[in-house]
């Protein structure tokens, strides 16, 4: 039986050199998290392509080493992923109380703010997230920003599209509806995504309450202040908390 460290050190020797510098920054920063993740523990999962690489790693040591634990998946298709690798999926109905979660974000900023949504699963993101001891991001350095810009995903109940678009408008943002192969995006909920672009967000704290209130808004997918970005570099990881 081969120690962890040597484990981890096979698991390594598959970064291979053509793999590029981005996937090769998720893919360090995703097994950092992972690294905190002991047996007994119960596991929020992410979604996107480097909670991907979480789910993987873990995959890969609850088969090779043993590693027990059960999780909560916050998509049809990470939990799809984690059921194939073996990894006990359970709902939060069952597990209301996780002590890790673990996931990817679309731009951190230097309050550790945190746009999410890119993928369109950041309303179960939050849920399971805010249901967790612990939430650890982890990206690779291109999502690290002084200050968040990116459009912000807003899921929306389908019936609210309109008047959801004109106060993001009288918000100063730009909504567009997200698409997907020529029809509208539609979330593991059944609901839309409408991507906000508010330019430079100076205050995302008060944004986020702006847009908690609109009618018809599910979740938004400005997040506040994880536990840990697991920051993924050329050189390793850096740890901001
Ligand atoms: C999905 C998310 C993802 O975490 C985010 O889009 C980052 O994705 P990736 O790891 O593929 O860059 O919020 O809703």
């Amino acid at each position: 039986m081969r120690t962890r460290e040597r484990q981890e050190d096979v698991c390594m020797e598959s970064f291979s050199i053509d793999e590029n510098t981005v996937r090769y920054e998720k893919r360090i920063a995703a097994e950092s998290a992972v690294r905190l993740v002991e047996s007994g523990m119960d596991v929020g999962l992410g979604t996107g392509s480097t909670a991907e690489l979480v789910i993987k790693r873990l995959g890969y040591l609850v088969k090779h080493e043993g590693l027990e634990i059960r999780a909560v998946a916050t998509s049809k298709r990470s939990e799809r992923l984690a059921h194939q690798l073996g990894i006990e999926i359970k709902t939060l109905d069952e597990l209301p109380e996780l002590d890790i979660c673990i996931d990817g974000a679309d731009q951190v900023d230097s309050k550790l703010n945190l746009i999410k949504g890119g993928g369109g699963a950041h309303t179960r993101e939050k849920i399971v997230a805010s249901s967790s001891n612990r939430f650890i991001v982890c990206v690779d350095e291109r999502k690290i920003v002084p200050t968040l810009r990116r459009a912000v995903p807003i899921e929306v109940l389908s019936f609210a599209k309109a008047p959801v678009s004109a106060r993001i408008r009288d918000l100063g943002g730009t909504p567009v509806l997200r698409m997907q192969e020529g029809t509208q995006f539609v979330t593991d909920n059944g609901n839309i995504i409408i991507d906000a672009d508010f330019g430079a967000i100076k205050n995302p704290e008060e944004l986020a309450v702006l847009l908690s209130q609109i009618p018809g808004v599910v979740e938004h997918g400005i997040f506040m202040r994880p536990t840990e970005v697991h920051v993924g570099e050329r050189k390793g990881v850096r740890i901001l908390s």
